[in-house]
């Protein structure tokens, strides 16, 4: 037994089986090992009668070691499952003593236990359908037999984590207690052991029987919901049928069920991918060359400028976050229409039932409407949200460069400009950066984080744990037209035109990349956002040189006013107060009219091309993008894109989506679309990285594909 990771002391004639591995206590192979000698050393230990099995760093167990998954130690014994068993077999009773979080296979392994006491504060639940499996250690037979067929069901498929209260009134905790759960936990186990010295069976899970009266109906229910819900996914039927199982089938049928079809999952794309988000999740808050504990600057209260559409949504951010925040405009107006719009939004979620009228007033309260920099000196960050200008960004930052404290954090949410070109307005740019919401700022999860070239590390590590606390997923970007996440759009857009000339319509594009699962397709996207702010960036490019064929189509419809769902027409046609994109015979026209006019033949894309030609024209940019160091990693990219533009996180990011393809495979494709006739060639060079991961048969996001 490794001392390290188990701690085996006596209370009595009660021993306490403490396991480590921090930071969750993952159950890796070597604390399996542990326990495993830990459970054996129990059973032939004259001195104790019974056990309490209890976490150490104030949790019991996050659950099996996914960072474990994929190498031979996953299903190397003794497993979970070989724990499990030496409870079940144990003729001194184990009591599970649950603080913190008890997930997954770490829930599975408290199940077998013959008790469970838990803190109140501790939560419960097997999260394993987040990652595209379902609780493959008995979880699916032991959960329905001690809540029931619809609690399982909801644990299950829901895969949250939830407080051990809402439990209380089943028979799946023994004690729930506020304080001393190990003195509680020995008092279980004593008492236990008590009555088998009296000859009473020792209580297991696995022996109840199920008693449900609607079990038909309950299943059908839950089948047509997963059916509907998470229609891309395999796991929830697969935990469906499972459950079915521990209903009607020995517990030992049940447990083989579990375990074929847990293996099935495992090796599914759709569980590599999930397995893959969730690394990419954390990996995406650590920050090359910053410590995790780096310092961090206070933060109490925001100025924003621009009470647009932007600077409203950004402040409902830090207003929700109970920080004190300030909104600047240059007119009366402008400033009236911003805290408007700040409080409609508020009225809408009153309405819904989202926020109740306290705290609409506690945070309407901490909105400082202001028209003078005076009012906003003291902020501990500005965050700049006017219009898309550097000229007047420039004089904005001058400004604030005059008139804020030292010390303060001056950010951009441009989307497109240089953020070292607005950081060198002012004498400080150590403390300037790019902080770019999405919109609506309110509810996009993405916040690119843009690192510019003297940005001071503490001002990154501040905003980093910022988006923490506004519940954000910051993604570190270098500094370049468009970052990480609109440059490569750039690309996609690129292509989606490019088809239109070819041959395609709006419709048959958007329709075949939303069959791929995206939300939405490139031109149902580009109404609701407003076609003229990339008229407006494609202006720009034209005059820098950037873009050598104009996109003739595309510019055309803006000339015609049609920007999309706010003006009621753009590659669609909306009826008023409705979002439904109707197929437009005005632009079937203009199309048509300007493939005339450029004399170039046309023909019908299939569905295969539509897609690869937008995804890789993704993957080919995200390649040059981590080549320049634009993004610190390929999963950060994902989470870009994931938590930004849509992309079916089931299919794990764009990057994790070429592994999954394979890269020769990528690049080969890309080849063959190069030698299209009156194809961009340029466009369709792979880039550097892709073309040696393609001879090498590496893989871009460093996993197994
Ligand atoms: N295995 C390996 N590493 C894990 C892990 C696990 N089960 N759970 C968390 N970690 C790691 C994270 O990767 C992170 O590592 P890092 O610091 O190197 O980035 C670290 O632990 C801390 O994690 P969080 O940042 O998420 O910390 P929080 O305190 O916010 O959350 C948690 C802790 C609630 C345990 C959360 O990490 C979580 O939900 N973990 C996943 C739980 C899960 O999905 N369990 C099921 C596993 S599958 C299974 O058990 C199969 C079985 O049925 C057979
Ligand atoms: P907007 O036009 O809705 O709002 C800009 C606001 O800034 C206006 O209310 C205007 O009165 C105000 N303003 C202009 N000059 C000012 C000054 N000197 N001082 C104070 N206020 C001033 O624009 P929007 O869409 O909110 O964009 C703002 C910024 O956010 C731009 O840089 C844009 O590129 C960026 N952005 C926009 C996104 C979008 O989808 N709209 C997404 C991400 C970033």
């Amino acid at each position: 037994m490794s001392a390290d990771l188990v701690e085996y002391t006596l209370r009595g004639r009660v021993a306490v089986i403490r396991f480590a591995n921090p930071p969750v206590n993952s159950l890796g192979l070597a604390l399996r090992r542990a326990l495993a000698a830990a459970l054996e050393r129990m059973s032939g230990d004259a001195a104790i009668d019974a056990a309490v099995l209890v976490g150490a760093n104030g949790t019991f167990s996050g659950g099996a070691d996914i960072k474990e998954f994929g190498a031979p130690e996953a299903f190397m014994g003794p497993s979970l499952w070989s724990l499990n068993s030496m409870l079940d077999e144990s003729t001194k009773p184990v009591v599970a003593a649950i603080e913190g979080v008890a997930l997954g296979g770490g829930f599975e392994l408290a199940l077998s236990c013959h008790h469970r006491v838990a803190l109140s504060s501790a939560k419960v639940g097997l999260p394993e359908v987040k990652l595209g499996l379902l609780p493959g250690a008995g979880g699916t037979q032991r959960l329905p037999r001690i809540i029931g067929i619809e609690g399982a069901i909801n644990v299950m498929l829901g895969g949250e984590p939830a407080p051990v209260g809402l439990f209380a009134k089943s028979p799946l905790f023994d004690a729930i207690v506020d304080a001393d759960l190990i003195t509680a936990a020995c008092g279980i186990a004593e008492k236990s052991a008590a009555a088998v010295a009296a000859g009473q069976p020792l209580r297991r899970i696995r022996d109840a029987k199920i008693r449900e009266p609607d079990l038909e109906g309950l299943l059908q229910f839950a089948r047509n919901t997963a059916k509907t819900a998470f229609k891309d996914y395999p796991a929830p039927l697969a935990i469906i049928d499972c459950i079915q199982a521990a209903a009607t089938k020995s517990f030992e049928e049940g447990i083989a069920e579990e375990q074929r079809l847990f293996k099935g999952l495992f090796l599914t794309d759709v569980s590599a991918a999930l397995r893959h988000v969730f690394f990419a999740e954390r990996a995406a808050s650590r920050v090359d060359g910053l410590p995790k504990n780096a310092a961090v600057r206070t933060v109490e209260s925001v100025a924003i400028i621009g009470a647009g559409t932007m600077g409203t949504g950004i402040a409902i951010n830090f207003l929700n976050a109970g920080i004190r925040t300030y909104l600047l405009e240059v007119g009366k107006e402008a400033l009236d229409r911003g805290v408007e719009r700040i409080r409609a939004t508020y009225d809408g979620q009153l309405k819904k039932g989202k926020l109740d009228a306290g705290k609409l007033a506690q945070r309407m309260a901490l909105l400082v409407p202001t028209l003078d920099y005076a009012g906003i000196a003291s902020a501990d960050l500005v965050i700049e949200a006017v219009f898309e200008d550097m000229a007047v960004k420039e004089k904005v930052f001058a400004t604030l460069d005059a008139t804020v404290k030292q010390g303060a954090i001056l950010a951009t949410n441009t989307s497109t400009l240089d953020v070292d070109r607005i950081a060198a307005v002012t004498r400080r740019p150590a403390d300037v950066i790019g902080l770019h919401f999405f919109s609506p700022a309110n509810v996009m999860r993405l916040l690119e984080v843009v690192r510019g070239a003297k940005t001071a590390p503490d001002v990154l590590a501040t905003a980093m744990a910022l988006a923490k606390k506004i519940r954000k997923t910051a993604v570190v970007s270098g500094v370049c037209d468009g970052f990480i996440g609109n440059r490569m759009i750039n690309q996609y857009s690129a292509q989606a035109l490019a088809m239109i000339d070819e041959g395609a319509s709006p419709q048959q594009i958007d329709a075949a990349i939303e069959k791929f699962g995206f939300a939405m397709g490139p031109f149902r996207m580009s109404d609701l956002a407003g076609n003229d702010i990339g008229w407006h960036i494609r202006k720009r490019q034209y005059a820098e040189g950037k873009i050598s064929t104009p996109a003739v189509i595309a510019d055309a419809l803006c000339e015609l006013g049609r920007f999309g769902q706010k003006t009621g027409a753009g590659w669609y046609d909306y009826k008023p107060g409705d979002r439904t994109a109707h197929p437009s015979s005005v632009v079937g026209k203009l199309i048509d009219e300007k493939r005339a006019a450029a004399g170039r033949p046309i023909r019908k894309l299939e569905s295969r091309e539509i897609i690869e030609r937008l995804v890789f024209a993704l993957v080919n940019e995200g390649a040059r993008i981590l080549e320049e160091k634009i993004a610190q990693r390929a999963s950060d990219i994902d989470m870009v894109y994931l938590t930004g533009y849509g992309f079916p996180i089931w299919r794990g990011g764009p990057m994790r989506y070429a592994d999954s393809v394979g890269i020769y495979d990528v690049v080969r494709r890309m080849r063959a679309y190069a030698a299209l006739p009156g194809a961009d060639t340029a466009f369709w060079t792979p880039a550097a990285s892709l073309q040696r991961l393609a001879a090498t048969g590496g893989s871009i996001t460093g996993g197994a594909a």
